[in-house]
């Protein structure tokens, strides 16, 4: 099968369209037929080195957390069988930018009729993000006030959209060619960061989620009521002494760290298909044009999601899976 892999730290033009292996699913995993991989900041901060020390130097690696595809192979214990649409966030391991990955069942949920694999594959970790700043770090109430920094990207689109499916008040925080799209999205409020400055605000807000990382918890404390918090995507040494002394404090920082969950993403599913989520998708590339991706992404300007197709490279077809993997697991 092809898979999108690099074997060194560096640019775009690391990325390389290989042939590897199928993988074996273990005990507890599917095989994935991949139909289209989203693309996260996180794929180019692990393609150029800046994450390393998380990450360490083992090479290959194949890039890619966000998954759409369809179930080739199931054990009898899994609740999902050949032929059905998933989607997932895989784990730290990766492995999303290739024609088939092993999914453990847990991260799995079955996608909504009303998006394709496309909008499917934009969907996990974004959405995931943006889900779990909401209800595992600093709950959103019905009615509470958030501003949302970053709200025209990836993860932003879904915060936006999903802290209205949560009965919040949302003030955008977007540039002004974006301020129709973020107004389109549900927000109510808009704010332009290239003329005004959003922390300039009363103190009205329950919680500021800063979704781009580009303000600090110490510029936003100002504009957040008493007991409100501040979250972001990207914690740096600032934010951990702020978070010391968060037992002081009647404002508190902290971040989020999104985790693969198939149970969280069933609760972004049923937004999706009462329609209160919509995947956001600015552009696709076939998966070997997977470097033009990553250059885009990398300018920090994309308007909601990058998503690569494999349609085009593999056709699904149930016929052309290659035989049998030699598997120890029971399949
Ligand atoms: N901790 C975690 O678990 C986690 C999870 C997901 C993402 N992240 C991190 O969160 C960050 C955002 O991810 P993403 O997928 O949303 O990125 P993204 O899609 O690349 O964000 C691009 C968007 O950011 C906007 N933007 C750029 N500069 C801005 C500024 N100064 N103020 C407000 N908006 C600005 C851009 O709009 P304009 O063109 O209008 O400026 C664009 O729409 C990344 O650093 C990513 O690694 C962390």
């Amino acid at each position: 099968m092809k898979a999108l892999r690099i074997h060194q730290f560096g640019g775009p033009e690391q990325l390389l369209e290989e042939d590897v292996s199928l993988p074996i699913p273990e005990r507890g995993e599917v095989l994935i037929r991949v139909h289209a991989a989203g693309v996260n900041p996180v794929d180019f901060k692990l393609r150029n080195g800046s994450m390393k020390l998380l990450t360490g130097k083992k090479f290959p690696r194949t890039l890619g957390f966000d998954i759409a595809g369809v179930v080739e192979r199931a054990d009898k214990s899994s609740p999902y069988k050949p032929g059905d649409r998933v989607f997932a966030m895989l784990p730290f391991k990766g492995g999303g930018y290739a024609e088939f990955v092993c999914v453990k069942n847990e991260f799995l949920c079955p996608i909504p009729n009303d998006i394709n694999m496309t909008e499917a594959a934009a969907t996990p970790l974004a959405a995931l993000t943006a889900l779990q700043a909401f209800r595992k770090k600093e709950y959103l109430r019905e009615g509470d006030k958030v501003l949302i920094n970053g709200a025209s990207g990836g993860v932003g689109s879904f915060a936006v959209q999903i802290a209205k499916a949560l009965g919040a008040h949302v003030t955008a925080v977007a540039s002004g060619k974006n301020r129709d799209f973020v107004k389109e999205l549900g927000a109510d409020e808009v704010i332009d960061y290239t003329t005004d400055d959003f922390t300039k605000q009363s103190p009205k807000f329950h919680k500021v989620f800063d979704a781009v990382a580009k303000s600090s918890f110490k510029k936003c404390k100002p504009i957040l009521r008493k007991g409100g918090s501040y979250v972001t995507t990207v914690p740096d040494r600032r934010l951990f002494c702020s978070m010391m002394w968060n037992f002081l404090r009647k404002k508190k920082a902290t971040f989020i760290m999104v985790k693969p969950s198939g149970e969280d993403l069933h609760v972004i599913a049923d937004m999706i298909a009462t329609r209160q989520v919509k995947p956001q998708i600015e552009a696709t590339f076939p998966m070997k044009e997977g470097q033009q991706a990553h250059r885009m992404l990398e300018t920090g300007r994309v308007r909601g999601k990058l998503v690569l197709t494999l349609e085009e490279v593999f056709p699904s077809n149930h016929e052309t899976l290659p035989a049998d993997p030699p598997s120890t697991a029971v399949y």
